[in-house]
C-alpha cells in the first residue's frame, strides 16, 4: 500500500476540483489550516491524517487506526472474497472497511495479523530494508533434524523469483515442532522452505511481528486496538 503523502496544493486542487491559481489565492487569503495552523505555503506536505480545514469547513479529519487480530484458520487474509469469510468480517471495529492488512497469512495459517488505515506505518513494517522479524510456530508432518537449522540460516534459492532467502533462525522445540524467525515475507515462504525437505507443514501460527506479540487473552477470531506503545514499535 502506497503512502498517501503529498503537497497541500495538489490535495486542494483534487478535493475542491479547481485549478492551481484558485488554490494559490485561497492559501494566500489565510483561510486554509492544517492541524489547526494557517498555511499559506503551496508546498506544505500533508498526509491522510492531516486535519485540513477551509474556513469552518472540515475537508479532512481521519483518525489512524491500528488493530491486532488473532486470525483463525479457514479465514482469508483479504478485504473481500467470494468464497470465504475474510479477516475484515471478524473485526469489531468501526473503521474496519478502511483497513488494510500489514502482512498476510495463508488461509490455513493462524495467529497475529495486523491491520491499519495508516499506509506509512504498514509500509515501514513491511519494508525489506527494515527487516522486521516475524516469529512463527510451525508443526511438521515428519520429524525435524539438525540439518534444517543450517539450511534455514544459509538461505534457500527460489528460482521462480530468482532470490535467495535472508538468513532465518530455526529452533527445534519438539520432534515435529519448530520456531522459525523470518525477516522477510515471500509467498508461502515457510511452506516452501520446509518443502525442500519434503516435510509438509501441518500447522503454522504467527506469534509476533517485531516487538508486537499476539495477545494471549485473544481467542481465535478476536481482536483489539494496538496500544500506543505497540504502535510506536514501528517507525
Ligand atoms: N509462510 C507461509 O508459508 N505461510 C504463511 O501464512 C506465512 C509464512
Amino acid at each position: 500500500m502506497q503512502s498517501k503523502r503529498g503537497r497541500l496544493d495538489r490535495y486542494l486542487c483534487n478535493q475542491l476540483q479547481t485549478h492551481r491559481k484558485a488554490v494559490r489565492e485561497l492559501l494566500l487569503s489565510g483561510n486554509v489550516s492544517v492541524d489547526g495552523l494557517v498555511v499559506k505555503d503551496m508546498d506544505k506536505q500533508v498526509d491522510e491524517f492531516s486535519y485540513i480545514q477551509l474556513g469552518d469547513q472540515i475537508l479532512q479529519a481521519n483518525t489512524p487506526v491500528y488493530w491486532m487480530l488473532h486470525k483463525p484458520t479457514g479465514v482469508v487474509s483479504a478485504t473481500k472474497d467470494t468464497q470465504h469469510k475474510t479477516v475484515i468480517d471478524l473485526l469489531d471495529c468501526e473503521a474496519r472497511d478502511e483497513l488494510h492488512i500489514a502482512g498476510r497469512l495463508d488461509l490455513n495459517s493462524s495467529g497475529l495479523l495486523l491491520l491499519t488505515n495508516d499506509s506509512r506505518w504498514s509500509d515501514a513494517l513491511m519494508s525489506p530494508t527494515q527487516k522486521v522479524n516475524k516469529v512463527y510456530r510451525v508443526s511438521l508432518a515428519n520429524p525435524l533434524t539438525e540439518e534444517y537449522i543450517a539450511a534455514f540460516a544459509a538461505g534457500m534459492y527460489f528460482s521462480f523469483e530468482d532470490i535467495t532467502t535472508q538468513p532465518a533462525k530455526l529452533v527445534i522445540l519438539t520432534r515435529n515442532v519448530a520456531e522459525v524467525t523470518l525477516s522477510e515475507g515471500k509467498y508461502h515462504q515457510i511452506k516452501r522452505m520446509f518443502g525442500r525437505f519434503r516435510n509438509p507443514v501441518v500447522g503454522l501460527h504467527r506469534l509476533s511481528i517485531g516487538d508486537i506479540v499476539l495477545d494471549d487473552t485473544l481467542a481465535p477470531g478476536e481482536g483489539r486496538a494496538l496500544t500506543s506503545l505497540e504502535v510506536a514499535c514501528i517507525s
